[in-house]
C-alpha cells in the first residue's frame, strides 16, 4: 500500500492528475471513504488528468456520468443504490467490460460486482494540531498489471516528479 497526505482540494486534484497519467483503458478504480472525504474531488483530478475538459459533477443522483476523452471516463457513485440487483438493473457491471476508465465512489455498495483486478483508493480525514483538516490517501493495486502500473506511479511520487 502507498499512502500520501494532501492538505487542500487542490493538492488532491494535483495528485489524482499525476495518478491518471498511469491509467490504461479498462482500469477500474474503487474509490472509498466516508461522506465528504474527497472522492469526487479526486475523481475531478483523474478526469482532468485524462484530458477531459467538461465540468465534472457528482454522479450521486445520476449514478453514472460518462465523459468522452481520448480514453472514455465513467464516473460512478453507487451511494443511492439500494442493493446489487438494482445496480445490475442499470447495467453497472457492463461498464467493467468497456475499454474506458471506470471510477466508482462507494464501491462497497457493489462489492461482489467489482472485478478482482482493480486499484483501491481510500481517503480518510485527519486533523492537524491547529484543527485544520487533511486527507490520508491510500492506494492498493490488485493484479499483476495494476501492481506494475502502481509501482511506476509510486516510484515517481517518491522521486517527487
Ligand atoms: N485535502 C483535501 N482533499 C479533498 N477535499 C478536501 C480536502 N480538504 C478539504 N476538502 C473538502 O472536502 C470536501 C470533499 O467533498 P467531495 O464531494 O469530494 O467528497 P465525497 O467523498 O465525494 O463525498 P460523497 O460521499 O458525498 O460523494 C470538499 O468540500 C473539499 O473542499
Ligand atoms: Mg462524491
Amino acid at each position: 500500500m502507498f499512502t500520501i497526505q494532501t492538505y487542500s482540494p487542490q493538492e488532491t486534484i494535483a495528485l489524482a492528475k499525476r495518478f491518471a497519467a498511469y491509467l490504461n483503458p479498462g482500469t477500474i478504480i474503487a474509490l472509498s471513504g466516508e461522506l465528504g472525504a474527497g472522492k469526487t474531488v479526486f475523481a475531478k483530478g483523474v478526469a482532468i488528468g485524462l484530458g477531459i475538459n467538461e465540468h465534472i459533477t457528482s454522479p450521486t443522483f445520476t449514478i453514472i456520468n460518462e465523459y468522452d476523452g481520448e480514453i472514455p471516463f465513467y464516473h460512478m457513485d453507487t451511494y443511492r443504490l439500494s442493493d446489487e440487483s438494482e445496480a445490475l438493473d442499470i447495467g453497472v457491471d457492463e461498464y467493467f467490460n468497456y475499454s474506458g476508465i471506470v471510477l466508482v465512489e462507494w464501491p462497497e455498495q457493489i462489492e461482489t460486482l467489482l472485478p478482482a483486478e482493480c486499484i483501491r483508493v481510500n481517503i480518510k480525514k485527519g486533523w492537524q494540531d491547529d484543527g485544520r483538516e487533511y486527507r490520508i490517501i491510500e492506494f492498493t493495486a490488485k493484479g499483476h498489471k495494476l501492481e506494475k502500473l502502481m509501482g511506476e506511479f509510486v516510484e515517481n511520487e517518491i522521486a517527487g516528479n
